[in-house]
C-alpha cells in the first residue's frame, strides 16, 4: 500500500468513525419522535401469548408470592421489561409504583442519567380487613418518557 493510499483509508476511516460517533451521540440526548397514542391512556399487555415487543420492553414484571398471610410482611419486585429497560438521557423510566387494588402503597422515582436500573422491590403487608374477600390485586404502573404509562397486575390470596 502506498503513502496516499494509506492515508486516503485514514482519513476516510475517521470520518466514518466520527459521524458514527455523532449519530449516537445525537440520538443520547436528543428524543426520537414519539408516538403519542402511548400517551392518550393506559397501556397493557393486549395478548400475554404473543406480546409486541413495546409489550415485552414496557409491562411491568411483578414477582410476587401467590399467597401471603395477613400482617406478614412479604417483597414484591416490579421489573420494567423482560429484559431490563434502557435508561439514559433521552429515553428513561420515570417512575414505578404499586397500588394495592385502587389504593396507591408505595412509588420510586429514577432521574435521567441512567444510574437506576428500572427494577423495585416493595415489602408490603396486607391486614386481614383489607382483604376481606381473602384476596388482593396487585397493580404495577411505570411511565416511560417516549412510550408512556404501562399497567400490569397480579392476584394473591390472603390466608
Ligand atoms: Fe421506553
Amino acid at each position: 500500500m502506498d503513502r496516499r493510499t494509506f492515508l486516503l483509508q485514514a482519513v476516510t476511516a475517521s470520518f466514518v468513525t466520527g459521524v458514527a460517533s455523532q449519530v449516537s451521540a445525537t440520538s443520547y440526548f436528543f428524543q426520537p419522535a414519539v408516538d403519542q397514542l402511548l400517551f392518550d391512556g393506559i397501556n397493557r399487555v393486549k395478548d400475554h401469548a404473543k406480546k409486541t415487543g413495546l409489550e415485552k420492553s414496557h409491562s411491568p414484571a411483578i414477582l410476587a408470592p401467590i399467597s401471603a398471610k395477613s400482617g406478614e410482611p412479604f417483597t414484591v419486585e416490579i421489573m420494567v421489561g423482560e429484559n431490563l429497560h434502557p435508561m439514559g438521557p433521552s429515553h428513561w423510566i420515570e417512575y414505578i409504583e404499586l397500588s394495592i387494588g385502587n389504593e396507591p402503597a408505595g412509588r420510586l422515582e429514577f432521574q435521567s442519567r441512567g444510574f437506576m436500573k428500572p427494577k423495585a422491590v416493595f415489602t408490603i403487608a396486607i391486614p386481614k380487613d383489607a382483604a376481606p374477600s381473602g384476596k388482593i390485586t396487585l397493580v404495577a404502573r411505570q411511565r416511560c418518557n417516549l412510550h408512556g404509562l404501562w399497567e400490569s397486575s397480579a392476584d394473591i390470596s390472603i390466608t
